[in-house]
């Protein structure tokens, strides 16, 4: 196999791309990463040797020049939320662009792709738009296995400082006034950690029996929603009253918060959340890798957020 020296990581500049970005130049792999806005993910440009470009990836031209050079191409792209409603803006994101990337890479003579899809993603079946664009893609990657080494990563939620899920919880749980009503309660997810996740890809790369393989990606334990919402409560020193809504209200709650700005909550999370995150066979130890607990990281970066506990850390390390 030729050696690995530059790979091109679309949606780099994300939660999970900045930690896989960290561990490729572990390794003396340089990354490519294109993005929208240049301005906005000038965050990691400290790492060196590091190309950060600001691109149309959806041009199959720009896609193509992008991927000259490169000994592998990763696409981390996704989203959770479109602006619209009818699901054209995860097909784009997810199907189309995976067609794109497909195309480059045959033009291009690139060897080998890593593709980023979720647990639950189900071409056929998949209750929402993510899910099922999601599921799309990954058909439309291993159409392409028999001429280009393909490896899909299907992870759980994903964790670690700067995440949009315990984070967010966080947040929103500061926010709410006493009460927090939480939809889907009893969905459970194994949530795995970022720095897992970079491993396994990190680890793909260069291995021939990931080739034409998925691999599901889940931490060690399995918590419902409402579990993990009140563990984040404690964790970030929050004394509130989680609400567990039933069915209807899940519902409503997501019908009404989807008209708000930047959809904190849409009918297309609502559904994503109606089947479980969880790993029916963890892949992770395949791949060499243990996986990290939730409370291994979780702690160190919540309750570093409160007054309190920066106040309570301080007192700690000064002895007092
Ligand atoms: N985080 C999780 O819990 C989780 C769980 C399961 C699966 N995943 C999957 O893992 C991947 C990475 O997740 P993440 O949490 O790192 O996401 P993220 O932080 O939102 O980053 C996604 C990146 O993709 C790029 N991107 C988003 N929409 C795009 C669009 N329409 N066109 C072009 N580029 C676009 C963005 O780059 P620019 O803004 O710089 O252009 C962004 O940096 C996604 O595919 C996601 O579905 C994540």
């Amino acid at each position: 196999m030729r050696r690995m020296q530059r790979v091109c990581i679309l949606g780099g500049s994300g939660f999970v791309g900045r930690h896989l970005v960290n561990r490729l130049h572990d390794e003396g792999i340089h990354s490519r990463v294109p993005t929208r806005h240049r301005e906005r993910a000038k965050q990691i440009l400290v790492v060196p040797g590091l190309e950060l470009m600001q691109a149309d990836i959806h041009d199959p031209e720009t896609l193509q020049r992008l991927f000259r050079e490169c000994d592998a191409v990763v696409n981390l792209v996704g989203i959770l939320n479109e602006k619209g409603f009818d699901g054209s803006g995860f097909r784009r994101a997810h199907v189309e662009l995976t067609d794109k990337v497909l195309e480059a890479c045959r033009a291009t003579g690139v060897p080998r792709l890593l593709h980023m899809s979720a647990l639950g993603a189900d071409a056929d079946s998949g209750p929402s738009h993510y899910q099922r664009t999601k599921g799309e893609a990954e058909q439309r990657v291993m159409a392409y296995a028999d001429t280009l080494d393909v490896t899909i990563f299907r992870p759980s939620v994903i964790f670690g400082p700067e995440d949009s899920f315990f984070n967010q919880f966080a947040t929103l749980l500061r926010l709410s006034p006493g009460v927090f009503p939480l939809p889907t309660p009893r969905a459970r997810f194994s949530p795995v950690f970022v720095g897992d996740v970079a491993e396994a890809f990190t680890r793909a790369l260069r291995d021939r029996e990931t080739f034409g393989q998925r691999y599901d990606l889940c931490g060690p334990e399995t918590c419902t929603l409402d579990e993990l919402v009140r563990y984040t409560a404690r964790q970030a020193g929050l004394r509130r009253c989680v609400w567990p809504l039933g069915d209807r209200f899940s519902r409503l709650q997501a019908r009404v918060l989807q008209r708000l700005p930047g959809k904190p909550y849409s009918w297309d999370n609502y559904l994503s959340a109606t089947v479980d995150n969880v790993c029916e066979c963890n892949h992770l130890p395949q791949l060499g890798i243990h996986p990290t607990a939730i409370d291994a990281v979780v702690p160190g970066y919540l309750a570093n957020k409160t007054e309190r506990a920066r106040y309570n850390q301080f007192r700690q390390e000064a002895r007092r």
